[in-house]
């Protein structure tokens, strides 16, 4: 009788699982094939992250820890890839993986939305209130700000910023 009453609830518990998979599963495959289609997503331009963006990352500004110092293996949204033992700049294939990463937290065409832009910036430059890597970037004037903004922009040959 109790061990009947335990499949019943095991059963149930199956049911409403399977319900919840056809319920979630086509909303997020709708999601995934939304961003592939949508063309702002496809104006962030690989070529001009790997030499104007990625570099601003390992760049070390003022007495500051560089962004890939806390960022690298992070928890947080802004992960980027460890660097490989022994080599100082990451490969075609991580750097491909950091612009997936980087894509999430920019808002195509609006850097003033952009959350990697404005997390790190100073407050009084419109930056938001707290980042725990501190005021990166003083003003919006800042050249490695701009340089995300272009990108951000869509801006093609958008600097080429070396540490
Ligand atoms: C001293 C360590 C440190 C440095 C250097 C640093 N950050 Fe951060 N950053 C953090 C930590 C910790 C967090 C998570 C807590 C928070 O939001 O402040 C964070 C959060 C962020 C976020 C938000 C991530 C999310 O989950 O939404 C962005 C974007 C960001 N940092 C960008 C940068 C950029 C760009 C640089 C370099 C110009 C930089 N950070 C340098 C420590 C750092």
């Amino acid at each position: 009788m109790i061990s009947e009453i335990r499949l019943q609830k095991v059963a149930t518990r199956l049911v409403m699982a399977g319900l919840f998979l056809c319920v979630t599963a086509p909303f997020s495959e709708a999601q995934s094939a939304n961003q592939a289609a949508s063309p702002s997503a496809q104006s962030l331009d690989f070529a001009s992250y790997r030499t104007g963006v990625e570099p601003i990352f390992m760049k070390r500004r003022a007495d500051r820890a560089r962004c890939f110092v806390c960022h690298a293996g992070s928890t947080n949204r802004f992960r980027l890839e460890r660097l490989s033992p022994g080599s100082s700049t990451w490969t075609e294939e991580q750097s491909r993986q950091n612009f997936q990463i980087v894509s999430q937290l920019v808002v195509p065409g609006n850097p003033n939305t952009s959350r990697l832009l404005m997390h790190p910036l100073a407050p009084e430059a419109g930056g938001d209130a707290n980042h725990n890597g501190g005021r990166q970037f003083e003003t919006q004037n800042d050249p490695d700000w701009q340089t995300l903004a272009a990108w951000v922009r869509g801006q093609k040959g958008s600097g080429t910023s070396r540490p």
